[in-house]
């Protein structure tokens, strides 16, 4: 059974649940998010984390936000929004489904101006609860779509967890995994642990062995002897945000991977919904990147590991040249060496 990343508890009175990420290994403990602050924090701290996953987080922090409203015109509704969705839009900057899910929701608003509030704030619902069901669809057809260009027999390395934890239940790059295990394909894994806070170690090998697919961590460092090795027949990974000319941010360290894969001439997937494309950005230099707190780099499990005071840089994503991509994995299809044309094409349904 896949995992239930976040979901909606009852009605519009109700609230929103999510799997408190940080405490997996260990635990698997829901949380509640009763108001905006609650889900900013949850996007923050990484309690809900991964690029669709945040999109629907979104859309779910804004319906908390409009619930309780006291309004009783469109446009102080709309405006108070407005501003409960720039208080969310400041919780993390890279993952462009963030921004797509609060754009998404506020358009809902606006084509539904003719209704009065109490439908308004329904509507909105069942908005945030369509993007988290056609995530379980976009997913699948991911999977479905990336299962192509694997064989039986092969093993995949990713980098930190583009499964079911970060969407609503299936993933994007493990999808991939899945699909082709459903097929009964023979397929491995490799993940790296992913530091500083160890999404491969401690999310993406668990959802592996749940869904009885062979995995083996590895530190982030060990990739190139490993594929030196010849243990990796390709690469699948995420995306947080991919500009026009497919240009791929994801999880730090990505990129170095991506290096590897060209060097050893291993073929480096990209699987993502269409929705994490950013056709406003020429490239992936415009992306902007997130910077997270130094303590994540100089403390872990409660201890210091680094000496006070020393200067620490904390990139929390880098940027994959469309170069080094020998394709992205969409629910439309596959684009094959990506560049400004294809995407565009691909994006639009020109193709
Ligand atoms: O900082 P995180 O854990 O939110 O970073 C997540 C990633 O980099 C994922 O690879 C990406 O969001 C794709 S999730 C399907």
């Amino acid at each position: 059974m896949p995992v239930e990343t976040i979901r909606w508890k009852g009605e519009l009175e109700g609230c929103a649940e999510l799997i408190d990420q940080t405490r997996l290994p260990e635990e698997l403990v829901y949380v509640r998010c009763e108001t905006p602050e609650d889900m900013w924090e949850a996007i923050k701290m990484l309690r809900v984390r991964g690029a669709p996953a945040i999109g629907i987080a979104a859309a779910m922090g804004l319906v908390l936000g409009v619930k309780d409203s006291d309004a009783t015109d469109f446009d102080a509704f709309v405006q108070e929004l407005r501003e409960v969705k720039d208080y969310l839009a400041t919780s993390r900057p890279t993952a462009v489904n963030l921004f797509w899910a609060l754009d998404r929701m506020e358009r809902t608003a606006r084509e539904n101006s003719g209704l009065g509030v109490p439908e308004l704030k329904e509507r909105l619902l069942e908005e945030a609860l369509r993007i988290l069901e056609e995530d379980r669809e976009t997913c699948r057809r991911i999977g479905r779509n990336g299962a192509e260009l694997l064989k039986d027999g092969n093993t995949v390395l990713t980098h930190c967890n583009a499964g079911g934890l970060a969407t609503a239940d299936y993933g994007t790059a493990l999808a991939v995994l899945f699909a082709a295990a459903e097929r009964g394909m023979q397929v491995g894994a490799y993940a790296d642990e992913t530091r500083p806070l160890l999404q491969g170690a401690r999310l993406t090998t668990w959802e592996l062995k749940q869904a009885g697919i062979p995995v083996t961590l590895i530190c982030d460092n060990m990739a190139a002897q490993v594929m030196k090795e010849g243990r990796i027949d390709a690469v699948v990974v995420g995306a947080d945000r991919i500009a026009g000319n497919g240009d791929v941010a994801n999880k730090v360290g990505t990129y170095g991977v991506s290096v590897l894969a060209a060097h050893h001439g291993i073929p480096f997937y990209v699987a993502a919904p269409v929705s994490t494309f950013d056709l406003s950005l020429a490239c992936g230099e415009e992306i902007p990147i997130e910077e997270r707190d130094p303590e994540e780099v100089t403390r872990w499990g409660g201890r210091t590991t680094a000496p006070d005071g020393v200067d620490v840089y904390t990139p929390a994503f880098d940027v994959t040249p469309a170069a080094n991509v020998t394709a992205i994995i969409t629910e439309k299809g596959v684009i094959e060496h990506p560049n400004a044309q294809k995407v565009r094409a691909h994006v639009r349904g020109e193709q």
